[in-house]
């Protein structure tokens, strides 16, 4: 049995989804509290799957950890449970350092006490994978080398701070107390089963609705994309052989404007479905005011992952943009399942000014 937090979430669900298609995979425990984020529905196809235990719960609750530890007996735990929109972080961080910080404080704490009691065996085997960002090095220049796992840590937002604080648990837990972590920084994420309030899903959701297409500032800031079973296959490969107390760095050699995103985004739809009205979808591109604090580069040295344990992902970003939006446009249903209650009231907030 494995435990992983947050799999409700985007990467989560992915992951959770991901790991039990593989052959003699192992149970899954999947506790997540559903903020408006998190989504059973992303989770419908296991239903009926005893393999997977689903409890709504919260990572801060250290009485429901130590229960689930106690009950289930797991050999790994997955950490994926945050708040991870940096806009949300700019519009209130109190969340962000709450689950973020004091939740990885409480999920460490737990894992140490049960980890501490295993019989040695297990002890020896036992893993505490902290899924984490490259947002956490901060901001690039255009002719900065990437972040690599020994660059500085300089976050810029209350959200990265938040997971570089996490980051700096985990650490800590490792060295003092020798608990077997793993650490990964991964770039953006982008794929099936994201909340649209990040861009790629929010561009295809507000383009076929005929809404502006919302570009902060010029639209030059630079993102490395990574699609999300590529993140799933590194996190299970990072699981499986990665060295205790390391950081390992996960990226897709995508290195893309946010303008050009964008573009291509609205190439796609234009094939795939165009509009009634014969126009472009770019002509709703729309420039906006700058997110606060924007950080300008990102890009990831994927080197040590892919030298050491092996890994390299398998889609391009041609690949899994194609198939990104062809998954929107094939789930109406799940579109309005997550575009009704709390995504509503976010947008509305949020765009209120
Ligand atoms: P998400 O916002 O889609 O999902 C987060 C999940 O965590 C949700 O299901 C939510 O209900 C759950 N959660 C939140 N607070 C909780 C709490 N207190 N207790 C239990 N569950 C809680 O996030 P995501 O994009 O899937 O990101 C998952 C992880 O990956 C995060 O740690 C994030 O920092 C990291 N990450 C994300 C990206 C990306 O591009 N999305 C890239 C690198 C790393
Ligand atoms: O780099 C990894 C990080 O990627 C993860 O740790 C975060 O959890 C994840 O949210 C993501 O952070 P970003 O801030 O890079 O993602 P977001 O989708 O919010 O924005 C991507 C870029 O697009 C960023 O430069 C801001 C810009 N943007 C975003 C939105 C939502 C726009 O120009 N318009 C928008 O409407």
């Amino acid at each position: 049995m494995i435990l992983v937090t947050g799999g409700a979430g985007f990467i989560g669900a992915n992951f959770v989804l991901d790991w039990l298609a593989q052959p003699g995979s192992e149970g899954v425990v999947n506790l997540d509290k559903l903020t408006y984020a998190g989504n059973r529905h992303n989770l419908a196809s296991l239903a009926d799957d005893a393999r997977h235990v689903f409890v709504q719960g919260d990572v801060l609750d250290r009485a429901l950890l130590d229960r689930l530890l106690a009950e289930h007996q797991p050999r790994a735990i997955v950490h994926f449970a945050a708040e991870s929109h940096v806009d949300r972080s700019i519009h209130g961080p109190e969340d962000f350092i709450q689950t973020n910080v004091v939740g990885t404080f409480r999920l460490l704490e737990a894992a140490r006490q049960y980890w501490s009691a295993l019989p040695a065996m297990q002890k020896e085997a036992f893993r505490f994978l902290h899924v984490s960002t490259d947002e956490v090095y901060g901001t690039l220049s255009p002719t900065d080398p990437a972040f690599s796992e020994t660059t500085h840590v300089a976050p810029n937002s209350p959200y990265s701070a938040s997971k570089a604080a996490s980051d700096h648990l985990v650490r800590a837990w490792h060295h003092t107390w020798g608990l077997p972590v793993l650490t990964t920084n991964c770039s953006n994420n982008y794929g099936p089963l994201q909340f649209p309030e990040k861009l790629i899903p929010l561009v295809i959701l507000n383009a076929l609705a005929g809404k502006p297409l919302p570009i902060y500032g010029d639209g030059l800031q630079v993102r490395d994309w990574l699609y999300v079973s590529d993140h799933c296959a590194a996190i299970r490969r990072v699981l499986q052989a990665g060295r205790p107390g390391e950081i390992y760095n996960i990226g897709g050699h995508n290195e893309k404007t946010n303008i050009a995103i964008v573009r291509s985004i609205c190439a796609l739809l234009d094939e795939q479905r165009p509009r009634a009205d014969g126009v472009g979808y770019a002509s709703q591109i729309t420039h906006v005011t700058d997110r606060p604090g924007h950080d300008r580069r990102y890009a990831i040295d994927a080197g040590k992952i892919a030298r050491e344990l092996d890994w390299t992902p398998a889609e391009t970003f041609d690949t899994g943009i194609r198939k990104t939006v062809q998954w929107y446009l094939d789930h109406p249903e799940w579109i309005a399942q997550v575009q009704s209650g709390a995504y509503r009231e976010w947008v509305a907030k949020h765009y209120a000014g």
